[in-house]
């Protein structure tokens, strides 16, 4: 596959009658950040695909942590070597995990925690329409259609999250299931058609995060529900309600917007949700985010200040995550 058919090659997401009315918009959108001078592993990453096996899963669960896409009896030795070169190839792989043929897709993060902490929560996704704001390489998606959802839209700007999503859809091979290039200011502002709406780990890094609450409420049908997920901090840390640090949190660059509780479901009222509520709070450990042979990269173990986990390594108090969800206004 070479750039330009790579470039065209979001077909089913073109045929969505949803998004009939917004092809010209997505076209240039895509077009704009796939450029290939801003992507200088493109190529490379290209060869990568172009070499995993042409073989279709016949068992694909979607319903369990280890999201489950072809079994190793599916597959030949070749076929099962050259899958594991060529995943391991795309690595860092972040947000799983995930079993191809066998080769299972050990990542810094164990995803199915978050999921675990929101599902029973938020509302059915049996034959929602799902938009995944900052969906990374797309495991949540998964786990959305494993509960039942009509179609899953993830986006992200990421590129490398973009083709390590395009090598599992390779073998996975939904219909149900587009990721986009494409980040939330890229969307559309005229069109309020999803069921839910995911935000997770996305707010922290916004320069505006009322901006953003409000590009998620726009995205919404009436009567749907937000699902936002984010980093937050204790309000006696933070008189504004938004914590900014002026160098790096946990080792990160982007962050810009640590918010609290009582700031976040403040925003979401703001925003025009009703019923807002925080459902969940966690402190992430070094066993949800750490490295593996999948991503060997340093992460939180090295992030945290090494005599006291409670402060990040630039003395920030340590990540701490909260789910919020609210419900936007039925007309
Ligand atoms: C911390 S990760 C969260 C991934 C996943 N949603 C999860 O909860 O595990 C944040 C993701 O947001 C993406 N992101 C950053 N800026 C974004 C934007 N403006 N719009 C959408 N996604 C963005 C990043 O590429 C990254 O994959």
């Amino acid at each position: 596959m070479d750039f330009n058919s790579f470039l065209m090659n979001f077909n089913n997401f073109y045929q969505q009658e949803a998004f009939s009315g917004h092809q010209d918009h997505f076209k240039n959108a895509i077009a704009k950040r796939s450029d290939p001078a801003r992507h200088g592993d493109l190529p490379n990453w290209l060869s990568i695909l172009n070499a995993l096996p042409e073989v279709s899963a016949q068992n694909i669960k979607l319903d369990r942590d280890l999201v489950l896409i072809g079994e190793r009896d599916e597959i030949n030795d070749e076929q099962a070597q050259a899958i594991h070169a060529g995943l391991l190839a795309l690595a860092p792989w972040r947000k799983g995990p995930f079993s191809v043929f066998g080769t299972e897709i050990d990542t810094e993060w164990r995803s199915d925690w978050k999921w675990q902490r929101l599902i029973p929560h938020i509302a059915n996704l049996e034959d929602r329409t799902i938009l995944d704001v900052g969906c990374g390489s797309g495991y949540h998606c998964w786990r959305m259609l494993g509960g039942g959802a009509k179609y899953v839209l993830g986006i992200d700007p990421s590129m490398r999250f973009q083709i390590q999503h395009r090598a599992l859809q390779k073998f996975a091979g939904s219909p149900k299931f587009d990721l986009l290039p494409l980040g939330i200011e890229d969307m559309p502002s005229d069109l309020p058609i999803f069921d839910t709406v995911f935000s997770m780990g996305v707010l922290y890094h916004r320069k505006d995060p009322l901006g953003h609450v409000e590009e998620l409420f726009g995205l919404l049908q009436a009567g749907g529900e937000v699902v936002l997920e984010t980093l937050i901090i204790d309000s006696d840390n933070v008189p504004s309600g938004v914590f900014t640090p002026s160098g790096r949190y946990a080792q990160m660059r982007n962050v810009w917007s640590i918010t609290t509780i009582e700031k976040t479901l403040e925003l979401l009222e703001q925003a025009g949700f009703r019923n807002a509520r925080c459902v969940d709070i966690n402190i992430t450990s070094t066993d949800e985010q750490r490295q593996t042979q999948w991503m060997s990269f340093h992460s939180l173990e090295q992030f945290l200040d090494p005599l006291d986990h409670s402060l990040t390594i630039e003395g920030h108090p340590a990540p701490k995550r909260g789910i919020f969800l609210a419900d936007k206004p039925a007309v």
